[in-house]
């Protein structure tokens, strides 16, 4: 096939995923912004190359006329969680879209495969709007800990290194290390709760100070300056020593002293 029919074959496949990558990019920031522990940690995306491709059409049997029907992760996503918990929240996330409908769903981490790779794949069809109009696409969406991550990566670039003859006591290593990274998985889940606990007192903290910082920003336009300082030196003191309580009451002392200097504008 020659090289601009490819660009036109892959063109939408690239949309693709670069619409999806800002979307699953955008629910991250959703949960953020909501001062909310996010299950998505990580987004990437890729379209598959041409040789690549040719190599699994090749490997596969299939004519290159059915190569978008029977090829189902040219365009690829990857979610990473940081709990196992996370990644059905992910699912759950994807089953309630209305702009992905899912084609069929693969839970490797209930059934690992033989190799000890784990990851939960779902393959979406997903439209893009092209000059020839709609165009249906399939997208394969693997979501994954940063472990199994870790670990698929590696094996990963072994196969590639030993193609079909990995030596015994590598693919034993990998063996062994898969099993490390399930224990792995199982610890942290473990510890969840708490971990997440302290990444969203750290995210509602930060957006107390950005609160407060903002108040006294707007005091200094109306207020005295003695008041202000003082204000100031008392935030600096709790934002190192104190807790979230005690910052949220200096909010509302800073936001009571604004009302007042407002009121005394208006008389
Ligand atoms: P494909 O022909 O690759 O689509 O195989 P499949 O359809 O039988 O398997 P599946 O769709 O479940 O997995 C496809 C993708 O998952 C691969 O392209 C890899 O990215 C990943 N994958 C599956 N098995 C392994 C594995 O044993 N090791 C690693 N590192 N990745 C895997
Ligand atoms: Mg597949």
């Amino acid at each position: 096939m020659k090289i601009q029919l490819w660009r036109e074959i892959l063109d939408p496949y690239a949309l693709a995923v670069d619409e999806l990558v800002v979307k699953f990019n955008h629910i991250i920031e959703e949960y953020r912004n909501a001062g909310v522990y996010s299950p998505i940690e990580q987004v990437t995306g890729r379209v598959k190359t041409i040789s690549s491709i040719l190599e699994k059409a090749h490997k596969k049997n299939i004519p290159l006329d059915d190569i978008e029907k029977e090829i189902d992760d040219i365009a690829g996503i990857r979610i990473i969680c940081q709990f196992v918990e996370d990644i059905y929240k992910v699912v759950d996330i994807i089953r309630q879209r209305s702009d992905m409908i899912i084609k069929c769903e693969n839970d490797y981490i209930k059934d690992r495969k033989k190799s000890g790779y784990r990851s939960y794949h779902i393959t979406v069809y997903y439209d893009v709007e092209t000059l020839k109009g709609t165009r249906r696409l399939q997208v394969e969406i693997q979501i994954r800990t940063l472990a199994m991550n870790f670990w698929a990566t590696i094996e990963h670039s072994l196969q590639y290194k030993y193609k079909q003859n990995m030596p015994e006591h590598i693919r034993e290593r990998l063996t062994s290390a898969a099993e490390a990274i399930l224990i792995l998985d199982r610890e942290m889940s473990v510890v969840r709760d708490e971990i997440m606990d302290a990444q969203n007192s750290f995210t509602v903290k930060a957006n107390i100070v950005a609160d407060i910082l903002r108040n006294i920003q707007n005091l200094y336009k109306v207020a005295n300056k003695q008041d202000v300082i003082k204000i100031q030196d008392e935030f600096l003191k709790i934002y190192h020593n104190g807790d979230r309580e005690e910052l949220e009451k200096l909010n509302r002392d800073i936001d009571l002293l604004a009302q007042r200097y407002r009121a005394q504008s208006l008389r």
